[in-house]
């Protein structure tokens, strides 16, 4: 494993992300410490179960967290080396479009019923682009929803009149119109049907090329990331369980947290050998009320004493890192050399 990668090139950097929201039933703590760094052109996958606190990460990043209860309670968030948790309103405005954009979770809000959709890139275009006239712009917006595999000629239609791949397509013409070096897709692909999820998922490869940009793709899918990841953090609780190279993430042959080994259960096996599925028992913590030591502990069919309280053994062998005891013991199984 070449080491320096980790250190060239870097786009974004969280470090120790921690944000909660303060709602009248308490304190949800979503994202607990979070730390991830993403390269030029690399992607990387958020995974894990519903609640893991994946898109309150992504809207963290994109402060766009809900106003009155979201919080950034404290971390970094670098962006090429540059703070973003210190920028004004104003500034992070700049940002997003510019220089990172987010296709949501549900692609049907992001669109302006009442808008047709070349308006839509257009505008998009526009906030980033204010020294060019709409007659520059225009052919753009053509050359956008060509590259999303949609005619130039449909920009005068409304969303309804497009189908749901379509639209999510727009979304992602329109996400991509100032060309961000970094790309925040929420699900982008769960709302398709397979074969429009693939299509999606292609052109997004596609683009993420002819663009260099880079990605967080967030998804419960471990044959998305599979598709589409260079690097993977799997998300348990508000907190990354695990996190390394698409490879080792997917190597059964490297230690894993238990988390991780359960997710791949859940799921039938890419190999096509016949195996039983096998969800992982119970159910995510109330972030509100989160388990001593281990989040993962009251589900952990290997659970020991240790780990319901106190801190919880970060195992780390280059770009591979799983927190949880059982590593303790295993501190060398698995090394590459
Ligand atoms: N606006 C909010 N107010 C209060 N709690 C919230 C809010 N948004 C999310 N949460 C809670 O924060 C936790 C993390 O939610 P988040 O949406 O980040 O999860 P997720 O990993 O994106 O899940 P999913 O896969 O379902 O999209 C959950 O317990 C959720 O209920
Ligand atoms: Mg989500």
């Amino acid at each position: 494993m070449d080491h320096t990668i980790e250190h060239t090139d870097k786009i974004l950097e969280v470090e120790n992300l921690t944000a909660v929201y303060n709602t009248d039933a308490g304190v949800v703590h979503a994202v607990n410490g979070v730390s991830f760094s993403i390269n030029k052109k690399e992607t990387i996958g958020l995974v894990g179960e519903t609640g893991a606190g994946k898109t309150t990460t992504a809207l963290a990043i994109m402060q766009l967290l809900p106003e009155r209860t979201g919080e950034v309670k404290s971390g970094s968030i670098r962006y090429r080396g540059d703070e973003l948790l210190t920028k004004n309103k104003a500034e992070m405005r700049l940002i997003r479009g510019a220089c990172i954009s987010m296709i949501f979770q549900d692609p049907m809000t992001a669109l302006n019923p009442l808008m047709t959709v070349g308006e839509q890139i257009y505008e998009s275009l526009a906030i980033h682009n204010s020294n060019k006239t709409q007659k520059e712009l225009e052919p753009r917006v053509d050359e956008l929803l060509e590259l999303v595999g949609i005619p130039a000629r449909r920009k005068i239609n409304y969303p309804h009149e497009f189908s749901g791949g379509m639209k999510q397509r727009i979304v992602i013409a329109i996400a991509l119109a100032c060309e961000p070096l970094l790309l925040i897709a929420d699900e982008p692909t769960t709302a398709l049907d397979v074969t429009i999820q693939a299509q999606v998922l292609n052109l997004m490869d596609e683009l993420k090329q002819k663009l260099s940009t880079s990605m967080i793709m967030i998804t419960h899918d471990l044959g998305v990331v599979a598709q589409t990841c260079d690097k993977v953090a799997v998300m348990y609780a508000g907190e990354i369980v695990e996190y390394g190279m698409l490879e080792e993430i997917f190597d059964p042959n490297r230690p894993h947290h238990p988390y991780t080994i359960g997710l791949f259960n859940a799921i039938p096996s890419l190999s096509g050998e016949s195996r039983r599925l096998k969800p992982i028992d119970g159910l995510m913590p109330d972030p509100a009320n989160l388990p001593e030591g281990c989040r993962f502990h009251p589900r952990c069919q290997e659970c020991m004493e240790c780990c319901k309280s106190g801190e919880i053994y970060q195992y780390e062998n280059g770009t591979h890192k799983i927190k949880c005891n059982l590593m303790r013991k295993g501190e060398n199984d698995g090394r590459a050399d």
